[in-house]
């Protein structure tokens, strides 16, 4: 499959709704989700992607003729990058591991990117001799520096500002400022950390609550900090992270199927994981407003979920079929 985009996308990237859970909620304390899968490639992901390139090009870091994009990633980072790279006239080729789903692989591939598969685990780990996929990429990046450009989501503060300047601002104006907490999963620590800078600058009273999965995970874009180190972005403002919880698999997919449920949504399995934290939060507190990220939709996960037994493949094709809120995508 090749897939054709329209320049229109680029212009698309942030203001995506934010939603109450009702059935999450009640009188005193409330949950909302931001939907970010209303980003034009589908994820959380668009953002740093669009804010990378973008800081790339004007600081003259990209030549059309010359520059290939490369970075190591997990999926929804490179869906994005490859999108926003092809809308802007550039190559790339992304270095992922090979435990990432069938459906991912066959996106990227259909916007074009070239893919080279590691065998290390779910999520690119940050350390000496853990991960391969970021080792390899960064190893072509500096074998060749005068052709590939590697935008390194988890060191690149353009990251940081995409949610500083984008996230933050559209979660505290569309709570109509009422917002008491935001809880997040980690993967680079852009999200939590860039809105969590922009939240307690407005009012420092905010909690900003981090979530991770078990170790030995599988949810796809999120990370487990005592098996991963944490990357330089996060720890460079992890002072603004309140508290943490950590989340079981089983409690992300039992999760995942009752947002299906309850709310008619279909999402992708950090918002199980995060909607599963939420709801812990939620009951530990007498009032609040809190916050959450649906990173991305399940539609990407037929695979992961079937066999995860959350859906069964009808009950995986009729959900999709009846989801609310379900974007329209290029692929
Ligand atoms: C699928 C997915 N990817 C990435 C992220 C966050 O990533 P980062 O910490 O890199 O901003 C999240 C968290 O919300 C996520 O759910």
């Amino acid at each position: 499959m090749t897939i054709v985009l329209s320049q229109k996308l680029l212009s698309k990237v942030g203001n995506t709704p934010l939603i109450e859970l009702q059935s999450f909620s009640n009188s005193r304390v409330k949950i909302y989700a931001k939907l970010e899968w209303f980003n034009p490639f589908g994820s959380i992901k668009d953002r740093p992607a669009y804010w990378m390139l973008m800081d790339a090009k004007n600081k003259g870091l990209l030549t059309k003729d010359r520059s290939i994009i490369i970075e190591p990633t997990s999926g929804n980072t490179g869906i994005a990058l490859t999108g926003i790279s092809k809308l802007l006239g550039y190559k790339i080729e992304i270095v992922i591991p090979s435990k990432v789903s069938e459906e991912t692989k066959r996106i990227l591939r259909g916007l074009g990117a070239e893919l080279h598969e590691t065998t290390d685990d779910l999520c690119p780990r940050v350390g000496v001799g853990t991960d391969q996929s970021i080792s390899l990429a960064t190893a072509m990046a500096r074998a060749r520096p005068d052709t590939y450009y590697m935008p390194n989501q988890y060191e690149n503060d353009a990251n940081f500002r995409a949610h500083y300047e984008g996230t933050g601002v559209e979660i505290w104006n569309d709570s109509e400022n009422k917002v008491t907490h935001f809880i997040a999963g980690g993967g680079t620590g852009g999200t939590l950390t860039g809105v969590g800078t922009y939240l307690k600058e407005k009012d420092p009273n905010i909690k900003i609550i981090a979530v991770q999965p078990q170790k030995n995970h599988l949810i796809q874009g999120l990370r487990n900090y005592e098996e991963s180190s944490m990357p330089l972005l996060f720890k460079r403002r992890s002072h603004v992270i309140d508290d943490w919880y950590t989340i079981t698999n089983k409690e992300s997919f039992d999760t995942i199927r009752e947002i299906y449920e309850k709310e008619g949504l279909l999402v992708g399995p950090s918002s199980g994981c995060v909607l599963a934290a939420a709801k812990k939060l939620a009951s530990s507190i007498k009032e609040g407003h809190i916050v959450t990220i649906f990173a991305d939709d399940g539609r990407k996960f037929k695979s992961l979920y079937v066999e995860q037994n959350i859906f069964n493949e009808k009950e995986y094709d009729d959900a999709l079929s009846k989801a609310r809120l379900l974007s329209q995508l290029p692929f």
